[in-house]
Parts: structure tokens; C-alpha cells; sequence
């Protein structure tokens, strides 16, 4: 895969304008990195300042609706992120399909809003700790995998440059307890099997990122294995401090 590794934060519900800060230094170290690609997905209020205070890194939401408009209360429509300076969107996050009942259908169709508004998708699967106890784990990755992937023409067009993977176990999110390396990698190799399945050859360039407690520590192990195209990064990503160690994980020495 020729891709650059993709490095991107999710803050969740965490920021105000006073967090910027953090953004302007990520960027500005960022810059210094051009073997890798960096992201932010900032909560909604913060989008368009964020966009306005950095140069380098994309910008993202982490959640959108799967209509175009209309009564909604509280939802954002993809075309609304845009319109806000995003380039990309998370969708089908564990913490929304756990806390909003979002299912595989409900996530396809935001991915393909997204994609059709010319959004690029970063579309997150991952089993449940006793999904894994149970020794269910790749079944049900697999499954959702393949009930989420965004079809039809906005698919077509939009596989693989603006779509990516995230594999984040429930379990390791937010928890401090990372994934083992093989387990990583054996999930991965069943993603790709599922986009080789759905999109033919197209499917093998989609970028599969890991999620779940990557830190300074981690990343290097993780990066380094085979099929990860890079990380998406929660509490780690809320200060430069934290973060930056790992987009040099992902991009070897920096530029001056
Ligand atoms: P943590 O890195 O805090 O475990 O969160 C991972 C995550 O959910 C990113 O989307």
C-alpha cells in the first residue's frame, strides 16, 4: 500500500475554544512530518475555528446524519460539516452505536451521505469484550464490516481514496488496555478480505487504521504491523504533548 500512514484524533465531547492551542501546535509539528497524514475531529462547536487555526492537518466531525436535512433536532447534516470546514467524518463510532442504537444500516447510509457530499469516511467497527471472550470476535467484526460499507455510486467513486477503516475494540478504548499486535493484525487481514469482497481490487488500497488506547508508548508496535495504515487516537490525541509522539511513530525522522 502506498498510502501515507493516517494519524487522526477524535477529542469525543472534549473542548472548547481554549483547546485550539493544542490544534495549532499539532499542526505546526505536523508540518514537519509530510510522510504522514495527520487529522483532527474536533467536537462540532469547534470545527470552523479549528479549520481557521491550522494549515496542515485535516479537519473532521465525528458523527453525521444520513439525511441531507429537514427535522432533526441536534443532528448535523454531512453537507453541514463541509459547509463548516470539515474534510472528513467518523461515523459508526462504538460510543454511538452503544449509546444511540445506531446500527450497521444506520451507519452505511451516513457513510454514503457523507461520501455523496464529497466528505471523506472513517467508518469504525469493533467487537465487545465478551464478543471476544466468547471467541466471536472476527465473526462479528466481519458482520458489521459488511452490513456498514458504503454501495452504490458514491461508494464507487469514493473507494478507496475517501474511505478508511478503523478496527477499535470496545474494550481497549478508553481503558488503557491495548490489543495484542497479532490480534490486531489477524483483524485486519479479515477487513481487507471484507473490502476485497465488496469492491474487488479497490478494496486492498482502503487505509485500516487501529483505535483503542494507542499512546506514545504503543504506537510504534502497532504502526509497525502488517496491514495498519495508521491510528485513530482518543485521550492521547487531546494535547500535543501526547500526540505528537505518535505521529512520529508513524513518520520516522521530521524535515527542518
Ligand atoms: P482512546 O484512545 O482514548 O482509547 O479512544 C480511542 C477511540 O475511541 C478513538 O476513536
Amino acid at each position: 500500500m502506498s498510502m501515507r500512514p493516517y494519524i487522526v484524533g477524535n477529542w469525543k465531547m472534549n473542548g472548547t475554544r481554549s483547546l485550539l492551542s493544542e490544534a495549532r501546535s499539532i499542526d505546526r509539528a505536523s508540518a514537519r512530518y509530510p510522510g504522514v497524514s495527520v487529522a483532527l475531529a474536533p467536537p462540532a462547536t469547534l470545527i470552523a475555528a479549528l479549520r481557521e487555526a491550522v494549515s496542515v492537518i485535516g479537519v473532521g466531525g465525528q458523527d453525521c446524519h444520513a439525511e441531507a436535512k429537514g427535522a432533526f433536532t441536534g443532528d448535523i447534516a454531512a453537507a453541514q460539516l463541509k459547509d463548516a470546514g470539515a474534510d472528513f467524518v467518523i461515523v459508526g463510532h462504538s460510543e454511538r452505536r452503544a449509546a444511540h442504537g445506531e446500527s450497521d444500516a444506520m451507519v452505511k447510509a451516513k457513510a454514503e451521505a457523507a461520501l455523496e457530499c464529497g466528505l471523506m469516511v472513517i467508518l469504525c467497527v469493533g467487537e465487545t469484550l465478551a464478543d471476544r471472550d466468547g471467541g466471536q470476535a472476527e465473526g462479528i467484526v466481519a458482520r458489521q464490516v459488511d452490513g456498514s460499507l458504503p454501495q452504490g455510486e458514491a461508494a464507487a467513486a469514493g473507494v478507496p481514496e475517501r474511505l478508511s477503516i478503523a478496527y477499535e475494540p470496545v474494550w481497549a478504548i478508553g481503558t488503557g488496555r491495548v490489543a495484542a499486535v497479532e490480534d490486531v493484525v489477524a483483524m485486519h487481514a479479515v477487513l481487507r478480505d471484507r473490502l476485497v469482497a465488496a469492491y474487488g481490487d479497490a478494496g486492498n488500497d482502503v487505509a485500516i487504521l487501529y483505535g483503542g488506547s494507542v499512546n506514545a508508548s504503543n504506537a510504534a508496535a502497532l504502526l509497525g504491523a502488517e496491514g495498519v495504515g495508521g491510528a485513530l487516537v482518543g485521550g492521547a490525541s487531546l494535547t500535543a504533548e501526547a500526540f505528537l509522539p505518535i505521529v512520529a511513530a508513524a513518520g520516522g525522522e521530521p524535515v527542518d
